[in-house]
């Protein structure tokens, strides 16, 4: 049988990360003034958590400048990015001279930075820290909720590249499909870029080449509208 990374060991970063990147997730800044100083940071690992009290968790690594501010401010901000965002999870992700500059925010009442054109924005206390392994879960309380443009559509992220969503196609159940012949999938590590037309994606590799064009996705119709796909 062929091996894969998701067959690999745990103990190894780089089969656990690549095994882990087949969870498909949103993306979310996390902000946070301290003083006169903002720190942002991308962040996959945000999650609902309960509804009675309403909170919610990231987790941030150890050590990371904006974990450090949030743990000294005792609150923080979640942004949750749009599809045309991925400049912001790139800028926020990433090692960059300055994250903040010429970027326009507005603050909440505690002061950390809403990021504009975002699908949410969450206000949030922290109300508990645990540390886990090389990083540590913050538990916030949402003390407001922000949303942005209910038309809005999410930033995704899978197998290490960004995506968006498209409209499902109507799927007969598996054993009424024709068998795929092998080698017929996307090569992993593609990146789904919503075009600029609707309906349209184009799949790019991770690496230079090949582009691919997968041409107008069939348009929903009737009770499927409100059904997507990532790609
Ligand atoms: C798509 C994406 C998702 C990320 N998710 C997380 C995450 O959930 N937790 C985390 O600690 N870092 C995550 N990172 C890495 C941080 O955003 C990155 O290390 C950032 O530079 C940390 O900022 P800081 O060092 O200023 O605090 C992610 C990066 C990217 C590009």
């Amino acid at each position: 049988m062929r091996s894969t990374a998701a067959e690999g060991d745990p103990a190894d970063p780089r089969a656990f990360r690549s095994a882990l990147g087949r969870f498909a997730s949103g993306l979310t800044v996390v902000t946070c003034r301290d003083g006169e100083r903002l720190h942002g940071m991308t962040c996959q690992s945000f999650a609902s958590v309960s509804l009675d009290p309403p909170l919610v968790s990231v987790c941030l690594r150890s050590g990371s400048p904006t974990l450090s501010a949030v743990e000294r401010a005792g609150s923080f901000c979640v942004n949750v990015l749009a599809e045309d965002q991925q400049w912001l999870s790139d800028r926020f992700g990433r090692p960059h001279p300055d994250r903040w500059n010429g970027l326009a925010w507005s603050a909440n009442p505690s002061g950390h930075p809403v990021l504009p054109g975002c699908l949410l924005s969450l206000d949030c206390t922290l109300s508990a820290r645990v540390g886990a392994g090389d990083h540590v879960i913050l538990l916030g309380g949402v003390d407001r909720l922000r949303p942005g443009d209910p038309a809005g559509r999410p930033l995704l992220y899978f197998g290490g590249g960004y995506g968006g969503l498209l409209p499902v196609r109507r799927r007969s159940p598996p054993e009424a499909r024709p068998r795929r012949t092998l080698g017929s999938a996307p090569s992993p590590g593609y990146l789904g870029v919503p075009g600029r037309l609707p309906g349209v994606t184009t799949i790019r590799s991770r690496t230079p080449e090949p582009v691919l064009d997968r041409g107008p996705a069939p348009q929903p119709r009737g009770r499927n509208r409100r059904e997507w796909t990532c790609w």
